[in-house]
């Protein structure tokens, strides 16, 4: 299996370079709130969201803070594969327990400092629905208390509903889309969509840039575009 956590990889490429300044991007992206919560969704699938949101996870620990990375794709969750850990209890197990009793133990270690993860659990039968109730709503909240930050890795906006109500219960709202592949009316459907339940898009990542391109617009991978 492909390691897809460059940032713990390979730090000093012009991938892991890209990834940080999206991080200090979102850092400075709102002056008058406190950006906590971070959903990473995209429009169609493959285009990178779930290696977006593990880097860029990863890219907050390693800057010394406490952050949880959330699998929210209850469908075909795979960050527990990237990390090499057990999706025996995750996201879908805990929004039908108690999420007032202790809950810590589904919250896993990863390799990497400060960095924990709450894998997407068993497939439920109505994914939308879990995400849509006011437990995952209040679950957030405890949440985004015990880190100092807390990213989402979504599913595709076109054709589900997940990431849009996803994206009414955090901060920012970061939409990837893939160069030679994201069509430009499924990115623009996208931002409508999440426009009209009020996201705040934080910017648009243009991801999978081939390296004769990345070397010549100054070796990124990805170029962020603060939408204020
Ligand atoms: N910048 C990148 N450099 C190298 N490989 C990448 C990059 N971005 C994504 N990939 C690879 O592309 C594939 C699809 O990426 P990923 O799984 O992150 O997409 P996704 O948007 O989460 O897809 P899905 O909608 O199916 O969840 C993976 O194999 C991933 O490792
Ligand atoms: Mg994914």
């Amino acid at each position: 299996m492909k390691n897809e956590l460059i940032l713990d990889t390979n730090p000093k490429s012009s991938v892991a370079e890209a990834i940080r300044i999206i991080r200090t991007n979102l850092q400075f992206s709102s002056a008058d709130k406190e950006v906590k919560t971070i959903l990473v969704t995209s429009s169609i699938a493959g285009e990178g969201k779930s290696f977006t949101s593990s880097n860029l996870a990863i890219a907050f620990a390693q800057n010394g803070k406490r952050v949880l990375l959330i699998d929210c794709d209850l469908r075909r969750g795979r960050l527990h594969k990237i990390f090499g850990l057990e999706n025996d209890k995750g996201l879908s197990n805990l929004l039908i327990s108690d999420i007032q009793a202790d809950f810590s133990g589904y919250l896993k270690k990863t390799n990497i400092k400060n960095l924990f993860l709450l894998s997407s659990g068993s497939v439920p039968p109505n994914p939308s629905e879990l995400l849509d109730s006011k437990k995952n709503k209040t679950l957030i909240q405890l949440l985004s208390k015990k880190f100092d930050y807390v990213i989402f890795d979504g599913t595709p906006v076109g054709g589900l509903t997940d990431s849009v109500i996803m994206s009414k219960y955090v901060d920012k709202v970061v939409v990837v889309c893939a160069i030679n592949y994201t069509k430009v009316e499924q990115l623009v459907n996208t931002q409508k969509t999440l426009e009209n339940i009020g996201a705040d898009i934080a910017g648009v990542i243009v991801n999978k840039i081939p390296e004769s391109y990345s070397s010549y617009y100054g070796g990124y991978y990805g170029h962020y575009y603060q939408n204020d």
